[in-house]
C-alpha cells in the first residue's frame, strides 16, 4: 500500500479517488464493528474486482480439520477458524439494464470515510456506465452499540444526467465460505428461509459446532426522503434470498433504500426462538428508524471517547492513528460477555484463526482495565479460568500430570487449535502471560477477591506445568527449560530463553506467595482451594526448589542476559545494514536463513524487562535495550510498541517517537505489507500503552500508581485519562506545563516523577 494514501485527519479516516490495488487493503482499515459483530468494508453493491468479503460474529467458530505436511503426536485435529458468517450487507444495483459494478463502470469523485468520532462508515461516489448514464451514490452503515445484533444501512442513489429505473436486490447469502478453509468445505447449513412483508431471516447452522445463527434484512425505500413503497419480486434459492424492487426516477431524484440486517444467535437465544428474534430485531431497529439510530451510535460513541479519548495537539497524523487504534479496540471488544475475546484480527480477517491468543493477558489487559469498568478485565481474566479444564486437558496430552494447566497458543472453547510443534509445544511462554494478567488486574484495581475466588487455582495449575517442565541439569546444578520458542518466533527449540526461565521463576513464587496469603487472610477459600485441586503443602516447597534455583544464560563480556543460550556464536549485524529489498525478512528470506540470523522478530528479553522493569535498574534496561533493538526486525505488529515504552523509561525520546509511530500507523501505513488480511487489533492496544506507560511513564507495580511524564518534540502536548479505583484522573503534558486533574469525587493517591502526591477530589495539579 502506498504511504499517504490515507488522509490525515483527527477523527476520520479518509480515502479519495478509487484505487482498485488498494481495494482489500481498505475493506480491512475501514472495517466496522460493536464488539458482538463485525465485517470488513465490502461494498454493498456487487464488485468484480479483487476483494475479500468478511462479516464475523463474536464466538461463532468451526474446527477445521487440521492440514499439516507431517504430522506430529500431540498435534490437535482441528484448528477453531473464526467462522466467515451469512452476508447481510449486499444490495445489488442495476442502473437501467447495467450492473453498478466499481470495477467495470467509470468510478470518479470516490470518497470513503471511517468516522470514528460517530461510529459509522461512509462512501461517496460517481459513477458513469458505459451508456453514458451518470448517477451519485452515497452510503451509511454501521454496527449499532445500541442493540448490537442489529446493523444498518443507508444507500442513495441520485441521478446526474438522465431519467430511468433503477433496480435493487438486496439480499441475505448463507453460501459463504471462510478464505482460509483447509479443505474448500462449507461450515454452514442453511435450515429454513422465512420471508414476510419487508423482512426475511436465514436460519443456518455451523456444521460440528452446531451454533444456529438467524441473520435478518428489514427493507424500505425513500424518494427524496420521503417513504415509498417499492413491489418486489421475491427470489429464493438455496442459501440466498432476494427480493428484487424497481422504480422509474427522474434526473436529480434521489432514491434510498434502508437495510437493516441483524445476527442473533444460539449463544444468547434459544435456537427455536431465533428466527422470531431476529425479526423483532430488525423491526425494533426499524422503528427507532434510520436516523435517530445513528444518532444513537454518536452518543454511545461519545460515551465510549469520554474516558478513551487520547488528544495529541501538533500532530494530525499520530492523533488520527491513536484515534484509529482506539476505535478499532472499542468494536473488537465491549467486555460484557466473558464468553469472547480479542483476536489478533478481530472481525477484519481471517488470518490467526481462534479468537484468543497470549496477546490478551499480555497487551490487552492494561487498555481495557484503565478505559473501561473493572468487570471488562476481570471478563478477559474469568475467560480463562472457565477454559482452566480445557488447559489441564491440553497439558496431560503432553504428557503432564497432576492438574498442571498449559494454556493453548490459539483457541476458541480452551482446545489448543495451533499446529507447528515449535509453536504449539514450544511457545510456552504465553502460560506465564495468563499470571502476569491475573498480577496485573488485581495490582492495578485493587480487587484481590479475584484471586482467592478464581486466578488461585489457575497459579497453581500453571506453577505446576513449569515445575514439572524444568529439569535439573547437573553440568549448571540449577533447573533449565529446555527446547523453546520465546515470543522472538525467528529461533526456534533453543535452550533457556531468558523470558521464559524469568517467567517461570516468577509464577511459581507469586503462586507461592499468594497461597501463603490465602491460608493467612481466606481460610474457607484456601481451604476449598486445596480440596479442589488437590494440592498438598509440601509441593509448594517442590516447586520453589525450582524457581530459587533457576538459570539464566548471561554474558560476562556485554553484561546483558542473553536471549537464550548460544546466542552469540550468532553473526550480529544490526538491521541497519540489511538491504531495504530484503526486508521484511519473513517475505525475503528462507526459514533456516532466519533461524540462523541474529534478527529478532519481536521484544523477547526487552518483554521480560518491559514485564518486570521494577526488578530491573535503568542502567541494566539501557544496556539491553541497546544490545537487543539494533537486531530487532520488529516483523511482529506486537513488538514496536514495546521497544517504544522501554525507550521513553531511559530517556530516548526520540526512539520512543519512532517506534511509536511505527506501532500505531502499522495498519493505516501497512508496514508489514499485510493489511489486506486485516488489522492488527491486539497490538494496538500496545500503542495505547505506547502513549500512557511510555510517554505518560505510568507505571502500577505493587499498586502504587506513578507517572514520569515526557513530549516529543513533534507534539505540542498530549492528554489521556485513565479509570483507577473509582477514579477518573486525566494527565494532560505539554513542553512547558504536566497538568492532573482529578474528575472524581475521591482522592487519589499517586506518585510524579517520584514524588508522592495526594490530589484531591476535583483537583487541578500544575507540575
Ligand atoms: C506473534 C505472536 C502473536 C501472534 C498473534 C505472531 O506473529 O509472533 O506473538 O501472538 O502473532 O498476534
Amino acid at each position: 500500500m502506498n504511504l499517504d494514501y490515507i488522509i490525515p485527519n483527527e477523527w476520520s479516516i479518509i480515502e479519495e479517488g478509487f484505487d482498485k490495488t488498494q481495494a482489500t487493503a481498505s475493506e480491512s482499515i475501514f472495517s466496522i464493528g460493536n464488539g458482538a459483530m463485525g465485517q470488513r468494508a465490502n461494498f454493498e453493491e456487487h464488485y468484480s474486482g479483487d476483494t475479500f468479503q468478511g462479516s464475523y460474529i463474536g464466538g461463532i467458530y468451526y474446527p477445521d480439520k487440521t492440514r499439516v505436511g507431517w504430522w506430529k503426536n500431540g498435534y490437535p485435529e482441528y484448528f477453531a477458524k473464526v467462522l466467515n458468517a451469512p452476508n447481510w450487507i449486499g444490495i445489488d444495483i442495476k442502473i437501467g439494464e447495467e450492473q453498478l459494478d466499481l470495477n467495470t463502470c467509470l468510478v470518479t469523485d470516490f470518497y470513503r470515510e471511517l468516522n470514528m468520532k460517530e461510529g459509522y462508515l461512509k462512501r461517496k461516489f460517481k459513477a458513469t456506465m458505459n451508456n453514458g448514464n451518470q448517477i451519485q451514490v452515497e452510503s451509511v452503515r454501521f454496527c449499532s452499540l445500541d442493540i448490537n445484533e442489529v446493523g444498518a444501512i443507508k444507500y442513495s442513489i441520485t441521478l446526474l444526467n438522465f431519467s430511468g429505473k433503477i433496480q435493487f436486490t438486496p439480499y441475505l447469502d448463507a453460501g459463504i465460505k471462510n478464505e482460509d478453509a483447509n479443505y474448500d468445505e462449507l461450515f454452514w447449513k442453511v435450515l429454513d428461509i422465512e420471508d414476510r412483508d419487508n423482512d426475511a431471516v436465514i436460519l443456518s447452522r455451523t456444521l460440528k459446532t452446531k451454533f444456529y445463527v438467524a441473520t435478518g434484512m428489514h427493507i424500505s425505500y425513500e424518494l427524496n426522503g420521503n417513504k415509498v413503497h417499492l413491489p418486489k419480486i421475491v427470489h429464493e434459492v438455496e442459501k440466498r434470498i432476494d427480493y428484487k424492487s424497481s422504480t422509474t426516477i427522474n434526473q436529480g431524484d434521489t432514491i434510498s433504500i434502508i437495510k437493516f440486517g441483524s445476527y442473533c444467535q444460539s449463544m444468547n437465544h434459544k435456537k427455536e426462538n431465533l428466527v422470531s428474534f431476529a425479526q423483532k430485531m430488525i423491526h425494533k431497529a426499524a422503528d427507532i428508524g434510520f436516523e435517530t439510530l445513528l444518532e444513537k451510535q454518536k452518543e454511545s460513541w461519545a460515551k465510549i471517547w469520554e474516558t478513551a479519548d487520547i488528544i495529541i495537539e501538533g500532530d494530525v497524523k499520530a492523533q488520527q492513528a491513536i484515534r484509529f487504534n482506539i476505535f478499532h479496540l472499542n468494536q473488537t471488544y465491549s467486555g460484557e460477555d466473558s464468553r469472547l475475546n480479542i483476536g489478533p484480527k478481530g472481525f477484519t480477517g481471517e488470518k490467526y484463526g481462534g479468537s484468543t491468543y497470549w496477546d490478551t493477558e499480555a497487551f490487552c489487559i492494561p487498555f481495557y482495565m484503565s478505559t473501561k469498568d473493572n468487570h471488562v478485565a476481570r471478563n478477559l481474566l474469568i475467560y480463562r479460568h472457565n477454559q482452566l479444564g480445557k488447559a489441564i486437558e491440553n497439558a496431560e496430552k503432553l504428557g503432564f500430570k497432576n492438574g498442571a494447566a498449559l494454556y493453548p497458543m490459539v483457541t476458541m472453547n480452551g482446545e489448543e487449535c495451533h499446529n507447528e510443534w515449535e509453536i504449539t509445544f514450544e511457545e510456552i511462554h504465553r502460560n506465564g502471560a495468563m499470571i502476569y494478567a491475573i498480577y496485573n488486574y488485581v495490582n492495578y484495581t485493587g480487587d484481590y477477591s479475584y484471586i482467592p475466588d478464581y486466578g488461585m487455582e489457575v497459579m497453581i495449575a500453571v506453577a505446576r506445568f513449569w515445575h514439572q517442565r524444568a529439569n535439573y541439569s547437573n553440568e549448571k546444578d540449577q533447573y533449565v527449560i529446555l527446547g523453546v520458542t520465546g515470543p522472538n518466533e525467528y529461533e526456534n527449540n533453543v535452550n533457556n530463553n531468558f523470558y521464559t526461565n524469568y517467567l517461570a521463576k516468577w509464577c511459581i513464587e507469586y503462586a507461592a506467595e499468594n497461597l501463603s496469603k490465602i491460608k493467612c487472610e481466606y481460610i474457607d477459600d484456601y481451604n476449598r482451594i486445596l480440596s479442589l485441586t488437590h494440592l498438598e503443602e509440601n509441593e509448594v516447597s517442590e516447586w520453589l526448589k525450582v524457581a530459587k534455583n533457576m538459570y539464566f544464560p548471561y554474558s560476562d563480556k556485554h553484561g546483558i542476559f542473553l536471549q537464550q543460550d548460544g546466542f552469540l556464536d550468532k553473526e550480529l549485524i544490526p538491521t541497519s545494514e540489511l538491504p531495504k529489498s530484503e526486508r521484511p525478512i519473513n517475505q525475503k528470506w528462507s526459514w533456516d536463513r532466519i533461524l540462523r540470523s541474529c534478527y529478532i522478530k519481536q521484544a523477547d528479553v526487552l518483554q521480560g524487562m518491559y514485564l518486570f522493569e521494577n526488578k530491573f535498574d535503568k542502567e541494566v534496561i539501557e544496556k539491553h535495550f541497546d544490545f537487543y533493538e539494533p537486531i530487532t526486525v520488529h516483523e511482529s505488529s506486537l513488538s514496536p510498541c514495546v521497544h517504544s515504552i522501554l525507550a521513553a523509561s531511559i530517556d530516548r525520546i526520540p526512539k520512543a517517537y519512532e517506534q511509536y509511530l511505527r506501532t500505531s500507523r502499522l495498519d493505516l501505513d501497512d508496514y508489514n505489507h499485510e493489511v489486506h488480511e486485516g488489522l492488527h487489533i491486539t497490538s494496538m492496544a500496545g500503542t495505547w500503552s505506547a502513549i500512557v506507560q511510555g510517554f505518560g511513564g505510568m507505571r502500577n507495580f505493587d499498586g502504587i500508581l506513578s507517572f514520569n511524564p515526557q513530549i516529543p518534540k513533534e507534539w505540542k502536548s498530549y492528554s489521556f485519562k485513565i479509570n483507577f479505583r473509582g477514579s477518573t484522573l486525566k494527565v494532560y503534558k505539554s513542553h512547558t506545563e504536566c497538568r492532573f486533574t482529578n474528575e472524581s469525587d475521591l482522592p487519589i493517591q499517586i506518585t510524579i516523577n517520584g514524588e508522592d502526591r495526594l490530589i484531591e477530589k476535583n483537583e487541578l495539579m500544575i507540575i
